[in-house]
């Protein structure tokens, strides 16, 4: 009998906050398997900041965007049927299959396997060691370039999956950090972490004067998840020769008025010697084994936590999606099928 598979297919652009209606679950049958092939069955599915702009994020004809495509994505998902000698039933593999049940897939492409009983659950090759553990890990080493002990780092949406490693990773390296968040829960989470300090942004009466508490002798690394107004305010207070990593702008993603102009940029990125660098974690891939090995490393020390909020059920995709921008999250979010 045909496998049945779901898919959440894109029906519109998004314009701002994407809305439930943008979005179409569709059902289709798969055709049959061929020799060399696989068919795989979601177990955990990821939501990542990115899939706002989907396949598109680096294209010229962004106007075309993803319309009538499934939405893109990575999942953890079990093998269930195999005509691929590399490949028994029940085997786990992260694949690049995108917001679906079921799929097929040559083993080759965009597909790696995971370990069965590995050290950690199979879900956290979605967050703490995978991408955005990976984006953590490179952009504060080697982007910010941790120089000695003791430097002042700062990073926003530091609850999330990047945020909440980031900071540990700092801690790690004997830097003093400071996060930034959207919630008391948030703060009070930073705090467990080992965060020198930990604000939550959204009741700070001044996010200039918290800055300039917590960070009395000035920002020598800023991980800036949030870009917009957050970036024109950290940028006056970094230190002489500091490292900024532009990891995201997740404050941009959904807006559709301009920003405002809060610093003259070019000019303090100039006097004060800064090294700005926005990065794409994908440039690292062929390394982030060797990441994951330290990580798993740190975490089985207890010095590198994770948290994870899941959502149950494919139909929650979109709502899982949506905590992103919304920061109902604590670390990485999952959606177990
Ligand atoms: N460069 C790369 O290769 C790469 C790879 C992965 C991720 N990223 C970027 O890294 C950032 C974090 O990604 P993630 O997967 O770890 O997500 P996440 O931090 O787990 O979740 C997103 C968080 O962003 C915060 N947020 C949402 N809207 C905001 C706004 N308007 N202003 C300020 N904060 C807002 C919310 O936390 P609060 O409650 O704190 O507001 C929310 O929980 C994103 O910008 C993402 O695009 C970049």
């Amino acid at each position: 009998m045909a496998q049945m598979c779901r898919k959440w297919i894109k029906r519109e652009k998004f314009v701002g906050f994407p809305k439930r209606e943008n979005l179409e679950i569709v059902e289709e049958s798969l055709p049959p398997l061929e020799d060399g092939e696989i068919l795989l069955e979601a177990v955990y599915l990821s939501v990542d900041p990115y899939m706002r702009y989907g396949r598109v994020y680096n294209r010229k004809d962004k106007d075309r965007d993803d319309i009538g495509l499934e939405m893109p994505g990575t999942q953890i998902a079990r093998v269930i049927q195999s005509k691929n000698p590399k490949y028994d039933v029940n085997d786990l593999v992260l694949a690049y299959s995108g917001w679906v049940t079921h799929s097929i897939s040559n083993g080759e492409k965009g597909i790696h396997k995971v370990p069965v009983n590995g050290s950690l659950p199979p879900s956290t090759r979605l967050g703490i060691i995978g991408m955005p553990g990976a984006t953590a890990y490179f952009g504060l080493l080697d982007i910010c370039k941790p120089i000695k002990e003791g430097e002042t780092l700062l990073v926003n949406a530091a609850a999330g999956a990047v945020g909440s490693a980031v900071g540990q990773i700092g801690k790690i390296k004997g830097m003093r950090v400071v996060g930034f968040a959207g919630s008391d829960e948030k703060v009070t989470y930073l705090k467990s972490l080992g965060f020198d300090a930990a604000y939550n942004y959204k009741t700070v009466p001044s996010l200039e004067a918290a800055i300039k508490e917590s960070c009395p002798n000035g920002v020598d690394v800023f991980f800036d998840n949030v870009g917009g107004d957050f970036f024109g305010t950290v940028l006056p207070l970094m230190n002489k020769k500091g490292r900024v990593a532009i990891c995201g702008a997740i404050a941009e993603y959904n807006r559709k008025e301009p920003l405002s102009q809060t610093c003259p940029i070019n000019h303090l990125i100039l006097r004060k010697q800064l090294n700005v660098r926005g990065f794409i974690i994908l440039d690292w891939v062929d390394d982030w084994d060797k990441a994951f090995s330290n990580m798993i490393f740190w975490i089985q020390d207890g010095d590198l936590k994770y948290r994870e909020t899941v959502f149950t059920g494919f139909d929650k995709m979109f709502d899982a999606f949506m905590s992103l921008f919304e920061g109902t999250n604590i670390g990485k979010i999952i959606v177990k099928i």
